[in-house]
């Protein structure tokens, strides 16, 4: 579980601190969310990045609407301001709080956000919310993970780990959270929002690179030593059974490593649906 506390704090430095590798890991999913976005999003008015992270996906929606006002909201300060050095943009600022918070202009007339929706502790209150402050028919485009069985990376981390494999049904704020679709349509038709629809894209998760295989796999392995769902099982080890995890980590991530890049099979969900 990951919950919005852990991002104003420890989980949120992390992410601030490994930015160009969580970035680089999502590199392909971005390219096709943005596609998505575009598609839907107005010539002009308020948009708001949910969770925005360091700001590549607000960024390249500001550029591409230079008539809106673009703002991304995340809850690590520490993100926000990595956000803010990265970019600098008249029509796009960043904001350190709760998107279910004040600090945000109204009404909205997009709401975007690349996995950044599934941390709420009640996902329907949250949603109902969101859509009570857009303007009407304002689309909603966000990503995030189908699950484990789908996605090699997480399932190679978790065999390895000796975590189980799928999600269990309860919602439990985390990446898997929104794994379920019907689970989602629900909760989607709950809050009031209209024609949810969910598009599956496939993309290749990067978990590292190098000038070679053996550096690609030496930079996925302190990636995934600090980040995700086995960073936590690795940081809970003795030194004997950390090198021993590592080891199990490292022969699993090697079947992934080509041309120095460790690229392994994700998926994710695209929904849209309108306010
Ligand atoms: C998995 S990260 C994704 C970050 C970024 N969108 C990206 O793709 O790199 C999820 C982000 O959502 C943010 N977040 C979760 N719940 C939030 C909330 N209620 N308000 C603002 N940000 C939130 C977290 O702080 C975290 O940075």
């Amino acid at each position: 579980m990951t919950a919005a506390a852990d991002w104003t704090g420890k989980v949120g430095d992390t992410w601030a601190r490994e930015w160009q590798r969580t970035e680089q890991s999502f590199v392909d999913l971005e390219q096709a969310l943005a596609r998505a976005i575009l598609s839907v999003t107005p010539t002009s008015g308020q948009f708001l990045d949910l969770g925005c992270g360091v700001g590549t996906t607000a960024a390249g929606i500001a550029a591409a609407r230079p008539d809106a006002t673009v703002t991304g909201i995340d809850l690590s300060p520490a993100l926000v301001a990595t956000a803010q050095a990265r970019h600098t943009a008249a029509n796009l600022r960043f904001v350190a709080g709760d998107a279910l918070g004040g600090s945000v202009d109204q009404p909205l007339d997009l709401i975007f956000s690349r996995h950044g929706v599934m941390f709420f502790a009640d996902p329907v209150a949250a949603f109902t919310h969101l859509r009570a402050r857009c303007s009407a028919g304002a689309p909603l485009v966000f990503s995030c993970f189908r699950a484990r069985r789908h996605n090699a990376w997480a399932a190679e981390l978790g065999a390895a780990t000796g975590q189980p494999i799928d999600d269990d049904r309860a919602y439990t704020p985390g990446p898997f959270a929104f794994a379920d679709r019907d689970f989602v349509a629900d909760l989607l038709a709950r809050a009031g929002w209209q024609g949810a629809s969910a598009a599956t894209v496939d993309f290749d998760y990067v978990a590292g690179t190098g000038a070679d295989d053996a550096a690609a796999l030496a930079d996925a392995l302190a990636f995934f030593t600090r980040i995700g769902p086995a960073a936590a099982a690795i940081r809970a080890c003795s030194d004997h059974a950390r090198a021993e995890l590592l080891e199990r980590i490292g022969t699993r991530l090697a079947r992934y490593a080509r041309h120095g890049r460790v690229a392994m099979p994700a998926s994710a969900w695209i929904w849209t649906a309108r306010a």
